[in-house]
């Protein structure tokens, strides 16, 4: 089928190169037009696992074009908008996006098109489309709009988009089910050739779940939200944990074996981030109030969130006894691995709060230091953990990235001012860093002292350790 896609963000650029994947012409425009041209010139604005290879043989294959919003508009026979809806000052979701998007369809468009909403947008908004579309129809515009809420993840999003658990679908005519099922039809039969796995069997045939619109919105707003208080949850057990001495690791384990609860998002840390659950949150917050329904449970949630970042500085502050003039290695800046997305991460705010308390600021993320670079521009960005370890009062894993598990921890030691690791997403091994040498500071869990150790290390003559009289085994 001719499809369009409206926006090459996260959302727009996946569903595009997904959407020509699985076999459809597909036109994807983007109004940004420094990233057009590095997309008409095969470049790839954002880094997302297999999105290159995906975007790279659709594009061989003639299968997706990258252009403006009128020659997509004209382009496909459906129209997937992914336009961005990002906060107000109040919380709202600012949707002028998307109305400027369906002011242009009603135009421009003539003859018969499918508007599908897949931005995340506040329950009626399909509604308004529908009433905006008649409203500046001009040219003889036929319609149907439909909501189809995308549940990518960056850093998952293209295996997320060709094997998903559910493809939800709010609809308000059969014509609209059947073309949104026809588009699909690959996917929910899982037949197409997988750009992932290279063996690719065995997925369950996702559900297909047709509802009305407003319901097919909703599900997207409260399932995030839902996620969202999850993590608050365990977040507070996990200063529960901390007061009482329990290992919250152990309690999450414990309750995700209840198939009622699961054991996903139940890994506590600093909290929440990215461009869609502190947002979402908010927008569902300001939706049920705008309804006259107090969804003070969602409040709390934001609330509990919002400390995270505090409560982690203060346990810095308990290790270092003073902040100012320290050395702090932070290890991983994005909101969360395998993105290179900083918006609303965790990392922001707790550099700007150390940089507050007169800190100096080493930083390394794998993939993250760019986008980073134009928020905090006043910090020192390094080549790898390595140096941005060299010298430090201590080290803080912000996102758990693969890689700081994999460290030569002896060279860590060796370069560090103290050897003290406080880690927000208790991403590393306590017993493995102790053993190193390291003082050792997580989350809901017990503290860990550096072991005592058997043998002396070998290549620290420089270092200024705290434990310079312990050993370390090889
Ligand atoms: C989220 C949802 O998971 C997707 O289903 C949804 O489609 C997407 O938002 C969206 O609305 O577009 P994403 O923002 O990519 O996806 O990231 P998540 O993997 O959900 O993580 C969100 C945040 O929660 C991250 O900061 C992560 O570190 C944190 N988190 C997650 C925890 O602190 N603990 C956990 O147990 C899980």
């Amino acid at each position: 089928m001719k499809l369009s896609v409206i926006g090459a963000g996260y959302v727009g650029l996946t569903t595009a190169a997904c959407l020509a994947q699985i076999g459809h012409d597909v036109f994807c425009s983007e109004s940004d037009l420094e990233k057009l041209g590095k997309l008409q010139n095969g470049e790839l604005p954002i880094f997302e696992p297999c999105l290159d290879k995906v975007v790279a043989s659709a594009r061989k294959a003639g299968r997706l074009r990258f252009g403006s919003t009128e020659d997509a508009i004209a382009w496909g026979n459906a129209i997937f908008i992914c336009v961005g809806t990002p906060p107000l000052p109040n919380g709202d979701a600012d949707l002028s996006a998307i109305e400027a998007v369906a002011r242009m369809i009603a135009k421009r468009a003539s003859g018969y098109r499918l508007v599908i909403e897949k931005s995340t947008v506040p329950v009626q908004t399909g509604t308004q489309l529908r009433r905006h579309l008649s409203v500046h129809n001009t040219n003889g515009l036929r319609y149907d709009v439909a909501s189809n809420p995308e549940f990518l993840r960056e850093g998952t999003s293209v295996e997320d988009f060709l094997h998903p658990d559910r493809i939800v679908v709010g609809v308000d005519s059969t014509r609209a089910e059947e073309l949104l099922r026809e588009i699909y039809r690959p996917i929910i039969d899982q037949r197409f050739a997988c750009p992932v796995h290279e063996e690719c069997g065995g997925w369950k045939e996702p559900k297909f779940l047709v509802t009305d619109t407003g319901s097919a919105e909703l599900i997207k707003h409260a399932s995030n939200s839902f996620l969202a208080m999850k993590i608050s949850f365990i977040n507070m057990v996990a200063n529960l944990c901390e007061t009482v001495g329990a290992d919250v690791t152990k309690v999450a384990e414990g309750m995700g074996l209840d198939p009622r609860i699961g054991a996903a998002f139940l890994n506590p840390g600093i909290g929440f981030g990215g461009f869609c659950f502190p947002k979402d949150v908010q927008a569902f917050i300001r939706i049920a109030e705008k309804s006259g329904c107090d969804f003070s449970l969602l409040k709390e949630v934001e609330k509990i969130n919002q400390a995270r970042i505090e409560l982690f500085v203060e346990k810095v502050r308990r290790e270092l006894w003073v902040v100012r003039g320290k050395k702090i290695a932070i290890w991983g800046l994005a909101f969360k691995p395998n993105t290179d997305d900083v918006r609303f991460a965790p990392s922001i705010a707790l550099v700007k709060a150390l940089l507050a308390e007169g800190a100096a600021v080493n930083a390394y993320d794998p993939q993250a230091m760019t986008k980073a670079r134009s928020i905090i521009p006043e910090i020192q960005y390094c080549a790898d953990a390595y140096e941005a370890a060299i010298g430090s009062d201590a080290i803080l894993v912000v996102t758990e990235w693969d890689e700081f598990r994999a460290l030569d921890w002896k060279r860590v030691l060796s370069i560090v001012e103290q050897p003290l690791i406080i880690d927000g997403r208790n991403a590393l091994q306590p017993e493995e860093i102790s053993h190193y040498g390291f003082r050792y500071v997580s989350v809901g869990r017990a503290d860990i002292l550096p072991r005592r150790l058997t043998e002396s290390v070998p290549h620290s003559p420089t270092s200024k350790k705290e434990t310079n009289t312990q050993e370390v085994p090889a």
